[in-house]
């Protein structure tokens, strides 16, 4: 997102003395050197690949579409497309793009139809009111969960999507024009609070097969004001407890959704990133533990103006913990449009990106996740056994288990060390009293075990081909970055991608073998230290998703190359080049000032749906409406052919 300040660098204690910085330059170069190259060995030489070339792709029983069967080789049957500049969405040839569902979309109730803002009037365009009934603004993460069985299931379904914030300028005057804030009035903050959220749609094929928006029961907005509860060893705890729910079992709404999961149990993950920026913080004094934590989550800022008529986002020394109340994973069950929403508090509390869940031996769900800022971490959690024993049990698999965060050495070994209230550092004396203070603390905590800073962790995906898992970091431009093999270049600008193989194929191991997939940047010969071909040229990877086929699409969120739009490409993971850099092709480019986030394709993988996230006054998209106010939303991509996507 734009308004990010991701690289404030919240952790000092994980800074290393010049020594240790030197000794990990020097095996640094080891490991770009003979990294790749073990990494080669496990990928090419070793089973994982050679299971694959012979292997059908997709999951038994699963309808074949065309380009199945293909060879790892071929797995990317498109021509690339060149760097995009101008306000129109780019695919390749012989593909289609169609707007869809962008903010303000009427869902629910009396279904309004969009009004933009109409400057000077303040608040212009729908009411807070109208908004709670339209898709909310800024779609980030996305899945869609199918209705019906077999081929019935790629043509009718819920979309369900994030929306992480709010351009409060094109909200309330429906220009990039951001009213006063002396003038701001309750009805924009509920108006802002309405536009983000989650937006459940149900969605279908018409006859002439384009996606339209079902008036279905189904639909809902989830919004900063929805009823929600608290599961896990954090729910009812004293840190969550505030004067407006004294049990600490109630927290109310969810904000900054940024990226998402999905469950084999049908519901849907959301995850709350930049939380801390909603609030004010009053200046205290605090007692040591809130200013810790004030300090460690960066809380403050009172960036959307809540603060000016919503006292729940004012945050003071004899009512601290309604921030306590965010930074958590969210789990919404799409087919209950009443149910509450429940915050799993046994994932930690972080800036959670993503939450990548994967079902591993024995029916143990691990799931995989980063912290979106300098500095910060990535972590997983694994349920304490196999996910359908414990539900028939009437226990959710996402209360019960272990959470850890990741230690990447610099000899391309991981560790996995549990944030285990009671084990090693993670103390009473040490300021962690119980398991609830490890997870409302989960940053600090993690950070007592000697967890490896990261540059900024945002998504994670497994290959279900290879049990491979990777993660995008984005970049780090922060003068105190920590440089460590894992994270190798300083400043890094561009970001990277990383990925791991658990130990034995296990995603409930502790231990892991990692490599560097990618360095992104203008290319190999540019002098950036990027691995990647000038003409793949891109930075910034934050969405990250491997599809059923192993394609691994890398959407960006960084602008570059300077002034290029943001975009979505394709990696080939089996197909490694002399420098050890995957095949990538470009895919997708987005419009001006956008970011390109959120992929997902219906089961049959013929309709794909891709965000554009905050497209910028230079912009005007979408372009079918009668408007010039720029309005995130959804692409559908199809085939002209009506064939599978990225063949
Ligand atoms: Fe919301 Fe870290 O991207
Ligand atoms: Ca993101
Ligand atoms: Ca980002
Ligand atoms: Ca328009």
């Amino acid at each position: 997102m734009a308004l990010h300040d991701d690289d404030a660098v919240l952790n000092t204690a994980g800074e290393r003395s010049f020594s240790e910085l030197v000794a990990s330059r020097l095996s640094r170069r080891n490991v770009l050197g003979g990294g790749m190259a073990s990494a080669a060995a496990f990928l090419a030489g070793g089973r994982l690949l050679e299971g694959l070339a012979g292997a059908a792709p997709g999951a038994p029983g699963r309808a074949r579409g065309d380009g199945r069967g293909r060879r790892p080789g071929d797995l990317l049957g498109f021509s690339a497309i060149p760097l995009g500049y101008d306000d129109e969405v780019h695919v390749p040839p012989g593909y289609a793009t169609t707007p869809f569902i962008p903010w303000g979309t009427p869902i629910l109730g009396s279904f309004p139809e969009f009004v933009p803002g109409t400057p000077p009037l303040v608040p212009g365009g729908n009411t807070a009111a109208e908004q709670a009934e339209q898709t909310g603004m800024h779609h980030d993460g996305m899945h869609y969960f199918p209705l019906g069985r077999g081929p019935a299931g790629s043509e009718r379904g819920l979309l369900v999507v994030n929306h992480e914030y709010t351009d409060e300028g094109y909200l309330h005057t429906g220009t990039a024009s951001r009213p006063d804030k002396a003038a701001w009035t309750l009805e924009m903050v509920h108006k802002s609070q309405n536009a983000h959220g989650v937006s459940v749609v149900e969605i279908a094929r018409d006859r002439a097969r384009r996606w339209e928006v079902v008036r279905s029961r189904l639909n809902r907005r989830i919004t900063a004001n929805t009823a929600m509860s608290f599961s896990g060893p954090a729910a009812g705890h004293r840190l969550v407890r505030t004067s407006a729910d004294p049990v600490g079992r109630t927290p109310l709404g969810t904000v900054n959704n940024c990226a998402h999961g999905f469950t084999p149990w049908g519901t849907y993950l959301t995850c709350e990133e930049n939380f801390n920026g909603y609030f004010r913080l009053d200046p205290g004094p605090y007692d040591a533990e809130h200013a810790a934590l004030n300090s460690r989550y960066g809380v403050g800022g009172d960036r959307f103006n809540w603060a000016t008529h919503d006292d729940r986002f004012v945050v003071t020394a004899t009512d601290p913990n309604e921030a306590h109340r965010f930074g958590w994973v969210v789990e919404i069950d799409p087919f209950a449009p009443t149910s509450t929403p429940v915050k799993r508090t046994a994932l930690g509390r972080l800036k959670h990106e993503g939450a990548f869940v994967h079902v591993g031996k024995g029916g143990r769900v691990t799931v995989y996740m980063g912290d979106d800022q300098a500095n910060e971490y990535a972590y997983k959690f694994v349920s304490a056994g196999n996910a359908r024993s414990l539900q028939a049990r009437g226990r959710s698999p996402l209360d019960e288990g272990t959470l850890y965060v990741a230690r990447f050495n610099d000899d391309g070994s991981g560790e996995w060390l549990p944030l285990v209230h009671g084990q090693g550092p993670l103390t009473a004396a040490n300021g962690f009293a119980d398991q609830g203070d490890v997870l409302v603390k989960a940053r600090l905590a993690a950070t007592a075990l000697g967890a490896t800073p990261m540059d900024r962790p945002e998504w994670t995906s497994v290959d279900p081909r290879t049990g491979l898992v990777y993660l995008t970091l984005t970049n780090n431009r922060s003068s105190a970055k920590v440089e460590n093999a894992a994270n190798p270049r300083t400043p890094n600008p561009w970001g990277h991608i990383v990925r791991w193989e658990e130990a034995g194929g296990d995603h409930a191991a502790t231990t892991f073998s990692w490599d560097l997939f990618v360095l992104a940047g203008q290319g190999r010969n540019s002098g950036d230290g990027s691995t990647v071909q000038e003409e793949d040229a891109f930075g910034s990877p934050d969405g990250l998703w491997v599809d059923p086929d192993g394609r691994v699409w890398i959407q960006t969120d960084g602008r570059q190359p300077a002034g290029a739009n943001d975009q979505m490409l394709a990696a080939n993971p089996y197909v490694t080049d002399a420098h050890g850099a995957p095949e990538i092709k470009r895919f997708f480019t987005g419009v001006v000032g956008c970011e390109v986030t959120g992929v997902i394709t219906t089961p049959d993988q013929r309709t794909m749906f891709v965000n554009i996230q905050h497209p910028d006054d230079g912009s005007t998209w979408p372009h079918d409406d009668a408007f010039d106010t720029p309005r995130s939303g959804t692409v559908v991509v199809t085939r002209t052919d009506g064939g599978v996507i990225g063949t």
